[in-house]
């Protein structure tokens, strides 16, 4: 069984429909969700399921305890679903292609520091775009930059408002997240 760690740094639904989708499957579940916001929903989230959970300080993640933490818990895989930290080398370099984010949209455009969730969708709203969609990529040391494993479309309608952009690319999220990770666990 191997085990995923989540990071988390908001609302937490995606954490959520992964930790569901693997108690289904015996390939593994999601062990820990770490959370760098006290007040994050994804917390009771995780409480509600009881997985172990934990707040991370920014010190901790540069100074190398979160790196400890996975090691200690013999993380196998990592997922960052809505994680707004930059995650260090070090834990990158540990977990080489092993380390994975969603992006609200399809990168490499409408990626990079301050392009999070609604900010995203804004974003394609003002640029008139007519499609956007999902990108899953392997992390590595700067933002939304890693090489690309997985992007699918929705279309953009010229009267969406970015909440209605934001559930089409939820939906696509819950759909693909869960199934990509596990096609990439069955390489590892
Ligand atoms: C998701 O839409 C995810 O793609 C996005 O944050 C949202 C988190 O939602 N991530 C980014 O924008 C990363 N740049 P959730 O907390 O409900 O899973």
């Amino acid at each position: 069984m191997k085990r995923i760690a989540v990071f988390a740094s908001g609302n937490g639904s995606n954490a959520e429909n992964l930790i569901n989708y693997f108690r289904e499957n015996d390939l593994a579940d999601v062990s820990l969700v770490l959370t760098d916001n006290p007040k994050a929903k994804v917390i009771s989230r995780a409480e509600k399921l009881f997985v172990p959970h934990v707040v991370i300080t920014p010190q901790e993640l540069s100074n190398g305890s979160v790196l400890e933490r996975l090691k200690k818990n013999k993380i196998d895989f990592v997922v960052l679903a809505g994680f707004l930290r930059m995650v260090p080398k070090n834990i990158v370099e540990a977990f080489k292609d092993r380390i994975i984010n969603i992006h609200p949209a399809l990168l490499p455009s409408y990626g990079g520091k301050g392009m999070y969730g609604i900010n995203v969708h804004k974003a394609v709203v003002d640029a008139g775009e007519n499609e956007t969609g999902i990108t899953i990529h392997y992390v590595n040391e700067n933002y939304d930059d890693g090489d690309i494993i997985f992007q699918t479309t929705t279309d953009v309608y010229p009267d969406d408002t970015p909440e209605d952009v934001a559930e089409k690319v939820h939906a696509l999220e819950k759909q693909y997240l869960p199934q990509i990770t596990e096609e990439l666990l069955e390489e590892l």
